[in-house]
C-alpha cells in the first residue's frame, strides 16, 4: 500500500509530538508514525523535570551560559541561545496545555535544583515530568486530528532525487510493508540508548532514525558524546532522578565519604553529570565503591519530601532491590544515559538532505556539546521539535513532488523478504545485541582510549560479520517482533561504529569524552564538531565544523 501526507514525523515522543502539533497548526496534512503507542514513548521515563529561566533573579542568558559551560564549550552558542531565550514560552504553553506542573506554597510555579544549573529553574511534575508531558501532548495531538500511524516500524527512508520523499515501515497487525510518501519527513526517534548494557533507556531506544539518516547519507555530528548518569540503580540501570540530589541527596562512598567534596568543592552533588560519573568511577576503581556501585542518601530528606517528591524512585528502589530510601541508602553507578550526538540539524531542524528535518535526541543542533545539563533535553524536544514542525510545513509549501516509489517499495519488499527466508545459522539477536551493549560499556564507557576505542571498533566488525548470519526466528506476519528485533540490531551496529569513529577520532577530553591517553581539553586543536558521513563498503568519512561562539569564551571549567 502508498499513502501520501504533506509531513511524516518518524516517533511519538516529546519531540516528534512537539513537531507533529506545530506541523498541523500551520496547516499541512501530517502524520506520525511510531514503533509503538505514543504515550509508551521514551519521553515517558524522564522524571526529574524541564528547564526555563522564568523565575525572578534568573535569565535566559544565565541558563545559555550554565549550559555552555555544562557542554564544556562544544554546544553551538546560538542554538543555546535560541533554546533558551524560547524555554519560558514553552513551558507556559504546557502550563495551559494542561500539565499540572509543582505549585509552591504561594500557588506559584515552583522549581527544584537540577546539576551543572546555578539556580533552582528546574520545573516538575514529582518525578514523572516526562510522563506528565507526554499524556498532554498526546491529547494535544488527538485533539488536532493528527493522523498516527501506531507499531508501525520503519525500514528505509524513500529518497527521490536526493529527497526524503517518505518512509517504509512494517504495519506490525498486519505484517505489510507500506510506502508512507511525504513532502517533508522529521525524523524525532530518539536516541540510541540500548547500544549500552546496562542503560537508563527504554528497550525501544535502538538508534533506528540516526542509522536511517545516516544510512540515507545525512552527517551525524559528535557521536562519541555519550552521557553517562551518576545515579543509575545497582544491577538494573534504572534511572535514579538526579532531582533527589536536587532535593538534597547526597553521594557516599564506603567509608561514608561525601567524596564529591574532593572533585567538584562548590556544587558538590550537583556538579554536572560528566564530572560526577567520572569522580565516581575513579572512587570505585580505586576500592571505595560497594561492590562496583556508590551509595545515594536520601535519609535526611525525610519521608514527607521523599514521598511527595520523589515516589516513583522510591518504588522503583523498593521493587527492584526491596530497599526503602527513607531508611536506607540505595546503590547506584553511573549508566549510560543518553546522546548528545546525532544527526546535524541547523536551527529549524533540517539537515544536510532536503526534505528531511530532525529533532530530539536523534539530532544533534548541537545544544548540549560534550556533556547536557539535566532537564535540558525535555526542552530541547518542545524548542526544536516546535521549530522543525514548522521549519518542515514551510518546507512542504515550496516543494511538489512528482508521486513515484513503487519501485523503492518492491525493493524494499524484497529486502525484508530475504532477510525473513535466512536459514538459522546459529547466531541470535539476543545474544548479538547483548555482546554489543557489554563491549560498548566496557570499552566505550566514562573513559576511554585508543587501545579500548580499537578493540572495540574491531569487535564491533566481528558483530556485523555475524550480524549477516542472524535469521529471524518467527516467520509469521502479524506483530513479527523477531523481524523488528533483527532490524533494530541492524541500526544500533551502525550507530557504534559511529560513535566508535568519534571517540577515536577526537584526541582530547571533553565533556563526556574522557580519554586516559589524552586527560586534557584542547581547545586550539579539537574546539570543533566531528562529522560522520556513511561511506558505502568502507570507513565513515570524517569532517569538522566549527564550533559557533557568540559571547561565552572556554574558560576552564571547575564546579
Ligand atoms: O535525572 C533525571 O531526572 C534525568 C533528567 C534528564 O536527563 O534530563
Amino acid at each position: 500500500m502508498i499513502v501520501d501526507h504533506d509531513v511524516i514525523v518518524l516517533g511519538a515522543g516529546l519531540a516528534g509530538m512537539r513537531a507533529a502539533l506545530e506541523a498541523a497548526r500551520n496547516g499541512v496534512n501530517v502524520a506520525v508514525v511510531s514503533k509503538v503507542h505514543p504515550v509508551r514513548s521514551h519521553s515517558g521515563a524522564a522524571q526529574g523535570g524541564i528547564n526555563a529561566a522564568l523565575a525572578p533573579g534568573d535569565s535566559w542568558e544565565i541558563h545559555a551560559f550554565d549550559t555552555i559551560k555544562g557542554s564544556d564549550y562544544l554546544a553551538d552558542q546560538d542554538a543555546v541561545e535560541i533554546m533558551t531565550r524560547e524555554a519560558p514560552q514553552d513551558i507556559i504553553e504546557l502550563e495551559h496545555m494542561g500539565v499540572i506542573f509543582y505549585r509552591d506554597e504561594e500557588g506559584k510555579l515552583g522549581t527544584r535544583a537540577f546539576g551543572g544549573a546555578s539556580k533552582a529553574r528546574t520545573y516538575f511534575v514529582g518525578d514523572i515530568t516526562g510522563q506528565a508531558l507526554l499524556y498532554t501532548l498526546y491529547d494535544q495531538l488527538l485533539k488536532a486530528g493528527v493522523k498516527v500511524y501506531e507499531e508501525c516500524f520503519a525500514t528505509a527512508l524513500y529518497m527521490a532525487g536526493g529527497e526524503c520523499r517518505g518512509v517504509t515501515a512494517i504495519d506490525m497487525l498486519s505484517g505489510e510493508l507500506n510506502l508512507i510518501r511525504a513532502k517533508a519527513v522529521i525524523i524525532a526517534s530518539g536516541g540510541a540508548g540500548r547500544l549500552y548494557e546496562p542503560s537508563t533507556n527504554a528497550l525501544i531506544c535502538t538508534g533506528d532514525g540516526i542509522a536511517l539518516a545516516y544510512r540515507a547519507g545525512a552527517p551525524l555530528m559528535d557521536m562519541e558524546m555519550v552521557q553517562y548518569h551518576p545515579t543509575t540503580l545497582k544491577g538494573s540501570g534504572f534511572l535514579m532522578t538526579e532531582a533527589a540530589r536536587g532535593e538534597g541527596a547526597y553521594l557516599l562512598n564506603k567509608d561514608g565519604e561525601r567524596f564529591m567534596q574532593r572533585y567538584a568543592p562548590k556544587m558538590m552533588e550537583l556538579a554536572s553529570r560528566d564530572v560526577v560519573s567520572r569522580a565516581e568511577t575513579i572512587e570505585i576503581a580505586e576500592g571505595r565503591g560497594i561492590d562496583g556501585n556508590v551509595l545515594l542518601d536520601l535519609r535526611h530528606l525525610g519521608r514527607d519530601v521523599i514521598l511527595t517528591k520523589l515516589p516513583q524512585i522510591h518504588e522503583i528502589a523498593l521493587d527492584f532491590l526491596g530497599i526503602d530510601m527513607i531508611t536506607d541508602p540505595v546503590p547506584v553507578r553511573p549508566g549510560m544515559h543518553y546522546m548528545m550526538g546525532g544527526i546535524r540539524t541547523d536551527v529549524h531542524g533540517a539537515t544536510s538532505i532536503p526534505g528531511l528535518y530532525a529533532a530530539g535526541e536523534c539530532a544533534c543542533v548541537s545544544v548540549h556539546g560534550g556533556n547536557r545539563l539535566g532537564a535540558n533535553s525535555l526542552l530541547d524536544t518542545l524548542v526544536f521539535g516546535r521549530r522543525s514542525g514548522r521549519a518542515a510545513a514551510e518546507y512542504v509549501r515550496r516543494t511538489s513532488p512528482t508521486a513515484t516509489g513503487e519501485d523503492f517499495l518492491a525493493a524494499e519488499q524484497r529486502r525484508i523478504a530475504d532477510l525473513m527466508a535466512r536459514p538459522y545459522a546459529g547466531e541470535t539477536h539476543a545474544r548479538l545485541r547483548l555482546e554489543l551493549g557489554t563491549l560498548m560499556d566496557a570499552k566505550v564507557g566514562v573513559y576511554r582510549n585508543e587501545e579500548g576505542l580499537m578493540e572495540a571498533l574491531t569487535g564491533v566488525h566481528e558483530l556485523k560479520r555475524r550480524y549477516g548470519l542472524v535469521a529471524v526466528g518467527d516467520k509469521g506476519r502479524i506483530y513479527n517482533q523477531a523481524l523488528t528485533f533483527v532490524l533494530e540490531l541492524g541500526y544500533l551496529l551502525d550507530c557504534a561504529e559511529a560513535v566508535i569513529h568519534g571517540a577515536l577520532t577526537r584526541k582530547e577530553s571533553r565533556g563526556a569524552q574522557a580519554r586516559t591517553d589524552f586527560p586534557q581539553r584542547n581547545d586550539a586543536e579539537w574546539l570543533k564538531h566531528i562529522l560522520i558521513t556513511h561511506n558505502d563498503g568502507g570507513p565513515p568519512r570524517i569532517d569538522f565544523q566549527p564550533v559557533t561562539i557568540t559571547k561565552w569564551q572556554p574558560q576552564e571549567r571547575t564546579y
